[in-house]
């Protein structure tokens, strides 16, 4: 190889390198969106939870980057234990009266028939196929 093409050659390789690498970084932190033609549900949760609690519930490793733990929405130990009207507050309220800190309240962002549709998709996130019982 003539002595002349070598630096050329490293910096196409390097600036190839960081376009893979932006890349890569963008398709991770893109925002989760809802399936076209979601029902409202789906849209509300994806939009509003899925920050912290994932698309799918599970929980958000970016939650977990700031140290925000919002457990396993899918567990049915979780929350199938609990009435709608507990879920119903917790999402209007927040945790912080029901001692749970972390859960931000939405009370003003949402209106009662939101709240009440976002509820019965938790329960339908708890219920998910492949869980166990
Ligand atoms: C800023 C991050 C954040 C957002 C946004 C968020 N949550 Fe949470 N959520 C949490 C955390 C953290 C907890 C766990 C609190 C704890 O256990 O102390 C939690 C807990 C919950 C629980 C479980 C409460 C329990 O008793 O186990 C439900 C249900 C819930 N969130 C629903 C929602 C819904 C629905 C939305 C969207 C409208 C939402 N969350 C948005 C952080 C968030």
């Amino acid at each position: 190889m003539r002595r002349g093409l070598r630096p050329l050659l490293a910096l196409a390789l390097a600036i190839a390198l960081l376009g893979a690498f932006a890349a890569g970084l963008a398709a991770v932190l893109d925002t989760p969106r809802a399936r076209p033609g979601a029902p409202r549900a789906e849209r509300l949760f994806v939009a509003l939870c899925s920050e912290c609690h994932g698309a799918d519930g599970r929980g958000s490793w970016r939650a977990a980057l700031f140290l925000i733990r919002p457990g396993d929405l899918t567990e049915p130990s979780r929350t199938g234990r609990e009435s709608d009207q507990y879920l119903a507050d917790v999402i209007r309220h927040g945790g912080a009266p029901l001692g749970r800190p972390g859960m931000p309240a939405f009370g003003a962002a949402l209106k009662d028939e939101d709240i009440r549709e976002l509820v019965t998709y938790l329960r339908q996130l708890a219920r998910a196929p492949g869980q166990s019982p």
